[in-house]
């Protein structure tokens, strides 16, 4: 194998990793071992198509079914704004429109039982201005608040719903109940379990806080936001065709950012690892 390459994207979290060919078999463990410590890693000029990205991922752990479908093409989908014919979707598909909640500050899955440990996302086609993608990390937003604060918040338990998520943009859905999506309850405050470092779990998906009621849950993620999104500790990722992002849901929150999606096209490929020791209500003691 060639020199392995680590280049930090962010003073905070995030790594490049250069060197290490993602087709080999043989380098897995470079890259599992470097999302285990960056939380975020970046390879580059990676070229797989969907059934490649599957192969990939599946050497992290079992893959989330993301489209329902029963055959090969059920492990990963497309994110963007083009059809499955290639052409962009028009302007009131109801994918892309439920797309919209990408762009609040989420941890994929979340509100899922079990929810993803990794989440893989690669770029294809890139709008010239915009379609970027944030980051921030958990571990840091927690150890960032006063031993107070953490106290208070350490045993709080909250519902996480995706349909609260789409509520927030706007888009409401008739068609999926709550029987059909029930909310998964996690703890506010979880242990990262390779970093044993605590993580603040506040994604959009969290729609109420045990004891309070829902204008005070939201008021809550609010303010524990406006201090784990400071600017000073997002790593904002300006795409380029090629890239490979792997993420670990359990101390990374993302957010996709705004392109002109009705001029240019936007293509990536996303598949996820489930957590099958998904522990969202152990306490982090
Ligand atoms: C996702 C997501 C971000 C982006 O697909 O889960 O959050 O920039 N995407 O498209
Ligand atoms: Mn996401």
């Amino acid at each position: 194998m060639n020199q392995v390459t680590t280049i930090p994207l962010h003073g905070l979290f995030g790594a490049e990793i250069a060197g290490a060919d993602a087709a080999d078999p043989a380098a897995a463990r470079v890259f599992v071992d470097a999302v285990g410590k960056w939380g975020l890693v970046l390879i580059r000029d990676v070229g797989f198509d969907d059934a490649g990205l599957a192969r990939f991922a599946a050497r992290f752990g079992p893959l989330q079914n993301m489209s329902g479908r029963t055959d090969a093409r059920r492990d990963v989908i497309h994110v963007g704004n083009l059809g499955d014919d290639g052409r962009m979707k028009a302007a009131d598909d109801a994918n892309r429109i439920r797309h919209d909640a990408n762009l609040l500050w989420h941890m994929d899955s979340s509100f899922l039982t079990p929810g993803a440990t990794y989440s893989f996302l690669h770029g294809h086609i890139i709008p010239a201005e915009g379609g970027d993608t944030e980051f921030f990390d958990a571990r840091v937003a927690w150890e960032a608040l006063d031993a107070d604060r953490q106290g208070e918040l350490a045993g709080l338990t909250a519902d996480h719903s995706m349909l609260h998520s789409w509520r927030l943009v706007g888009v409401e859905m008739p068609d999926v109940s709550r029987a059909k999506m029930p909310p998964t309850a996690r703890k506010l405050v979880r242990r990262h379990p390779p970093s044993g470092r605590g993580a603040l779990i506040i994604p959009s998906h969290v729609e109420q806080v045990e004891g309070l009621d829902y204008d005070q849950s939201q008021a809550l993620v609010g303010e524990l936001m406006a201090v784990a999104a400071a600017p000073e500790r997002i790593y904002r990722h300006r795409w380029r065709e090629g890239d490979l992002l792997i993420w670990d849901n359990r101390c990374i929150l993302h957010r996709a950012t705004p392109y002109r999606a009705f001029e240019e096209p936007r293509d990536l490929s996303s598949c996820r690892v489930l957590d099958l020791e998904d522990d969202g209500l152990a306490a982090c003691a």
